[in-house]
């Protein structure tokens, strides 16, 4: 088999591709929501159609207490390497829905772009995968490497199965090494490997004051309100210069070396550019790093959402009985997640005044990733990005979090090629998300690289 032939077939059917993603973009897999749980179980079984209509084997749905991982594999590829792919079939809720310009589950194609929730996070990206597959067995019969798929339906939900399940089937997963495509690159015509993931803990925080709601001016006065002992609260999070102020928060941070910040400012990154797309009056982060490091490799404090009291139409003069945040902390290496959600859940407790009660509830928490991007890994996934997008690619790490590279990392030794098509301006997590079909198109072809690249490596 000849990686022309692979590539032929995979342009001559650059149609069939987009037709096809349309309808596994039109399942709303939406993790976090319940009333989507029939939705997230026909997005599994259409993965695991689809993975026998490529051409893999032994493929099922393997249950956990959550949502199924799908499973799928390829093993014939005697004395080649094996890859464990891993994705996520599931995606985000898709509110505020209003400002969607086309149904988030019709997939439109504008512009040389498919819009739709998912197209970037992560079905397009899995699918790229699919296809590489089927190009790879239509065209020779065979795969130049070993692979392992699974797709979890959980991932934007913080993975909560999953750690279990790698731990339970250890042996379904033996590899050699981890693929994901999951990230964005660089930037438009900026192909790139990605070395690092920050981390995450999740936790929410409930005020409470009275009993009911009360009457402002019968009791404005009286009592505390928690909507403002919640500001107050959150307020003390951070100062003024974007430092989190929870004590003890930076104990573990792993300085950035002086060689990895010459590295980051080497990067063709446009800060006027960044700033305008983003519409934003004035960037702002933890004072004495750059956009790019405080994106990187440094950790942060986010509110993810408040609520409280009256926010209808007009006026209405009334303390509310309670009020909740959703809050968030992105971590670096060598950050622990567990231990900085002990160190908020103090740090809140502590600052919060007798007057109300407060309730922390950790949600959920991902760990921070990083590797060394010397392996022949990591440079055979540079070789396929070059095949795929005629261009080398930048290395690069990622604010964002994917919680299972670690434990693929810690529960089954796997070094892990993060082999991302998206871009940043995809609107994954917001309204209008889309994928670039030019770039979906060359990941195909990229991807078919990095298996013969991975398998000419040899076992
Ligand atoms: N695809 C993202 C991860 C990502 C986003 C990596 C941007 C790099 C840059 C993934 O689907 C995701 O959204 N993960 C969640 C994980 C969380 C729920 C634990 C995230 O980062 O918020
Ligand atoms: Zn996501």
């Amino acid at each position: 088999m000849t990686l022309d032939a692979v590539t032929d077939f995979i342009h001559a059917n650059r149609d069939r591709y987009v037709r096809e993603l349309t309808e596994y973009l039109a399942i709303p897999s939406i993790s976090a929501l319940p009333d989507h749980a029939a939705d997230v179980a026909r997005c599994a079984e259409w993965t695991a159609a689809e993975l026998k209509r490529v051409g893999l084997e032994n493929v099922r749905l393997i249950e956990t207490p959550g949502n199924p991982v799908v499973y799928g594999d390829w093993l014939h590829a005697e004395g080649a390497p094996t890859i464990l792919f891993y994705g996520h079939y599931d995606v985000q809720p898709v509110d505020p829905v209003g400002q969607w310009e086309s149904p988030p589950f019709e997939a439109t194609v504008r512009q040389g772009e498919i819009y739709a929730r998912g197209a970037a996070d992560d079905k397009g990206q899995i699918f790229m995968h699919f296809k590489a597959v089927e190009a790879c067995l239509r065209e020779g019969g065979r795969l130049p490497v070993n692979i392992r798929l699974i797709l979890e339906g959980e991932e934007e939900v913080g993975s909560t199965h999953l750690d279990g399940f790698v731990r339970e089937h250890e042996d379904e997963l033996a590899a050699d090494v981890v693929v994901i495509s999951d990230t964005p690159m660089f930037d438009r015509g900026v192909p790139s490997i990605c070395y690092g993931l920050r981390g995450l803990t999740y936790c929410q925080i409930d005020v409470r004051g009275t009993a009911s709601d009360l009457h402002s001016g019968s009791f404005g006065g009286a009592v505390a309100n928690p909507a403002f002992v919640l500001a107050q609260l959150l307020a003390q999070m951070k100062d003024r210069g974007g430092r989190v102020k929870i004590p003890g928060f930076y104990d573990d941070v792993r300085p950035l070396s002086d060689a990895e910040r010459a590295e980051f400012a080497k990067l063709p990154f446009d800060e006027r550019r960044y700033r305008s797309e983003l519409e934003a009056p004035k960037l702002f982060g933890e004072t004495g790093f750059t956009t790019l490091e405080r994106l990187w490799g440094r950790p942060t404090f986010e509110v993810n959402g408040v609520l409280a009291g009256f926010t209808g139409e007009g006026a209405k003069t009334v303390i509310p009985a309670t009020a909740m945040a959703k809050v968030s902390m992105r971590l670096v290496p060598d950050q622990d997640p567990a231990k900085i959600g002990e160190l908020f859940e103090a740090y809140a407790r502590k600052v919060a005044p007798k007057t109300v009660d407060v309730t922390v509830t950790r949600m959920h928490t991902g760990k921070p990733w990083m590797t060394d991007f010397d392996n022949p890994f990591v440079r055979a996934a540079g070789r396929a990005m070059e095949t795929g997008f005629g261009q080398a690619p930048v290395f690069n790490r990622e604010g964002g979090s994917i919680p299972v590279v670690a434990t693929f990392q810690e529960v089954l030794g796997l070094p892990a090629v993060l082999f991302g098509v998206g871009l940043p301006d995809e609107n994954a997590h917001a309204p209008n998300e889309k994928l670039d079909l030019g770039n979906f198109h060359n990941g195909i072809v990229a991807s078919a690289a990095l298996y013969r690249e991975i398998g000419a490596l040899g076992g």
